[in-house]
């Protein structure tokens, strides 16, 4: 038995030797040290032998058993390391890596941040409102009467259950009475939408911004001093600002802005570019109404409020000679915008 077991060692130490890859080992480990395996087999032979030799074959078995299983793990360590080195070398570091196009903002986007951030300056905090509107935020709430061209079914998206999408963003200056008390400064980028004919300037859906300042003695200077600060910051200190007496419903009274600056197309003519006034009492009287309070008592608080689109804004700022182009997602024109 002796012999046998001399034998049975050298030939799977061979064998491990020779095994060329991790599933050729794992045929050998089967063959020796399987259940039906050559080394199995030795070992349930040992009951056949006589008492006296059962130590010294007993103590060889270990011995081979202990040889087989460290050479089958060494050589499979070995195996693994070779395969896991023929993996890598089939990669070339030294290539360089592929890199993704980086988008940027969009021009409107970017506009719309660095009007925002002027706001933020002065205090005012950005608010949000819903683009599916009802009639009363959109219109009865602003002093706007139901025979006002605004809305009219031709001018105007009305859904089947009476909403509609809004047509400014001035409803979120009533969003935001409803539900907070003075001073309210607030600012509300977002979606606007007219029953427009799509052409070269104009859209059926545009972006407005629209601002809402509410306490007790906010004057008309409060509303003059704000917008020239916000127009000089945007455009530059060259930038001159003019107030023209206008009509808007939920203002009294009501101006348009005209700005004039190099950055606007060489600032050489004045270019109307937003509406505002001061809240008309009759807005603050349906707030109060709504609430069941008198916080927005018309008696003791007045207020500014403005409106500006941005397409229009951005057009002229970046020279952008179709209102279209913001919509269609040219790369080549968006790429021409940093972030
Ligand atoms: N909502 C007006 C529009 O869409 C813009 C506007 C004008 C907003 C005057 C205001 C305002 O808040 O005071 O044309």
């Amino acid at each position: 038995m002796r012999e046998e077991l001399t034998a049975l060692r050298e030939q799977a130490l061979r064998d491990i030797a020779g095994a060329a890859d991790l599933s050729a080992l794992e045929q050998v480990r089967v063959a020796v040290a399987g259940r039906a395996g050559t080394l199995t087999k030795a070992g349930e032979q040992m009951r056949h032998l006589a008492k006296e030799e059962r130590p010294e074959i007993g103590k060889l078995l270990h011995e081979v058993r202990t040889a087989v299983t460290g050479a089958l793990d060494a050589r499979a360590a070995e195996l693994s390391a070779a395969a896991e080195e023929a993996e890598l070398a089939r990669i070339d570091p030294t290539l360089p890596g592929r890199s993704r196009p980086v988008g940027s903002l969009h021009p409107l986007q970017h506009l719309q941040r660095r009007a925002v951030e002027i706001f933020r300056r002065m205090g005012f905090a950005l608010a949000e409102g819903p683009d599916i509107e009802t009639e009363w935020h959109c219109f009865d709430a602003l002093n706007t009467p139901a025979d006002h061209p605004a809305r009219n079914e031709q001018d105007t998206f009305y859904l089947p259950d009476g909403r509609l999408l809004r047509t400014h963003t001035s409803s979120v200056q009533i969003r935001t009475m409803e539900c907070t008390a003075p001073p309210v400064r607030i600012i509300a980028p977002g979606a606007a939408y007219r029953r427009d004919e799509v052409d070269a300037t104009h859209l059926a859906q545009f972006t407005q911004m629209e601002g809402l300042y509410v306490d007790e003695g906010v004057t008309l200077g409060d509303l003059k001093g704000t917008l020239e600060y916000f127009f000089r910051e945007l455009f530059g200190p060259d930038t001159k600002v003019r107030f023209r007496p206008h009509f808007f419903p939920f203002t009294e009274p009501s101006y348009e802005i005209d700005v004039r600056a190099a950055a606007l197309g060489g600032g050489e003519r004045w270019l109307e570019l937003a509406g505002c006034g001061m809240v008309d009492p009759a807005v603050f009287a349906q707030i109060c109404e709504r609430r069941g309070d008198k916080v927005f008592d018309p008696e003791k608080v007045t207020g500014f409020a403005f409106g500006f689109g941005l397409e229009r804004l951005a057009m002229i700022l970046y020279g952008v000679p179709d209102i279209r182009m913001f919509v269609e997602n040219d790369q080549r024109f968006l790429a021409q915008f940093p972030s």
